[in-house]
């Protein structure tokens, strides 16, 4: 089956083609970044009027990279959520009516299932069953991951996402948004053990998460140490982030018996933290995946995947366009 995948949940149009039989076939990005950079974050009625702009010409440099014309593919697939309400509509909308007039199945794939089967795209693709790690901008989760539509939550986030930590720190330290990347490139340049900031929640057994207080832990000592340490204070931050990840993963592989360890979302795509899973898992003899890191991030590759899957696992909804802002993904079923 070759399906057309299309990303819309937050500020990326994504459009890609998956084949079960040959993979990957092509896969475009825009990205509205320098759209909502002066506003400081997504502003979502720009965000929604920018993907209706960009689908439909997206669809077309997919197509023809892939050599393909609307008429080859076989399935839709299309984030249905979590995400932004308008700009999810923009996608599904796409979706159902090109389902529609080309006949063929248009199915809603869960935004986070994209980023978890997202290694899959790699060669070698982690075998079933994993503990999945996401980090995104939105979410920080430690799930089970038994087989496709087979999750069970074991850690979450009480407060900020960790992508979201990495956002709000950034912009205190002025390095404008979205800040992750860009606070990840200036504490390479810092001294890690400059500052000691707290590992949120590792000194007790549970996996959930809790980033919102080293905020104000790097606020203050930004604010004492002065522009000319701010790198020292973001390798600081970054460190106890990765710490903190690295240990609550490497105890849910403990906890579970599992023996692999997929990792993925925005925040996976960062330097220090894939380097330090890689060495923690190891000592364990456990294996780590990754997606490459333009495949962390939003994209409409691992959108096609997932929808693939389930479609060619016979998996068809109803012509209704959906989107769920909102959406649980241990409540989800397999194909
Ligand atoms: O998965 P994603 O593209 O969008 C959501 O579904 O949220 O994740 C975006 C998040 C942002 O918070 C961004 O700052 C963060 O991932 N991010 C990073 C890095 N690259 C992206 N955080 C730390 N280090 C990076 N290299
Ligand atoms: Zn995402």
């Amino acid at each position: 089956m070759r399906v057309l995948g299309v990303e819309t949940s937050c500020d990326e149009t994504g459009i890609a083609v998956y084949d079960t039989e040959h993979g990957l076939r092509a896969h475009a990005l825009h990205t509205q970044a320098a759209l909502h950079q002066d506003y400081g974050g997504v502003v979502p009625e720009l965000a929604s009027r920018d993907h209706v702009l960009r689908l439909l010409p997206l669809v077309d440099e997919v197509l023809a990279q892939a050599r393909m014309t609307r008429r080859d593919v076989d399935g839709i697939a299309y984030t249905e959520g979590p995400g932004l309400i308008g700009a999810l509509l923009t996608g599904a909308t796409l979706a159902k009516t090109l389902a529609w007039t080309l006949d063929i199945p248009a199915l809603g794939v869960h935004h986070l299932e994209g980023h978890l089967l997202a290694p899959l795209l790699e060669d070698p693709p982690p075998a079933f069953p994993f503990v999945a790690l996401i980090v995104s901008g939105g979410h920080s989760l430690l799930m089970d991951v038994a087989g496709i539509g087979r999750y069970t939550l074991l850690g979450d986030t009480l407060d900020d996402a960790a992508g979201e930590a990495f956002d709000k720190t950034a912009k205190l330290l002025g390095l404008g948004y979205p800040g992750g990347p860009a606070l990840a490139r200036l504490a390479e340049s810092g001294d890690p053990k400059a500052f000691r900031f707290a590992r949120p929640l590792t000194d007790r057994p549970t996996l959930d998460f809790s980033f919102s207080g080293l905020k104000t832990q790097v606020l203050l000592a930004a604010q004492k140490a002065g522009p000319e340490r701010h790198a020292d204070v973001a390798a600081g931050f970054q460190a106890a982030v990765v710490d903190t990840l690295v240990w609550k993963c490497l105890r849910a592989l403990d906890q579970s018996g599992r023996a692999r360890l997929v990792v993925a979302g925005g925040v996976g795509a960062n330097l220090r933290l894939r380097a330090e899973l890689q060495a923690g898992a190891a000592r364990r003899g456990a294996a780590v995946y990754f997606p490459r890191p333009a495949f962390c991030t939003d994209n409409g590759a691992m959108i096609a995947l997932a929808g693939a899957l389930r479609l060619a696992a016979g998996e068809r909804e109803d012509a209704c366009i959906r989107a769920t802002p909102r959406r649980d993904l241990a409540t989800l079923t397999p194909p």
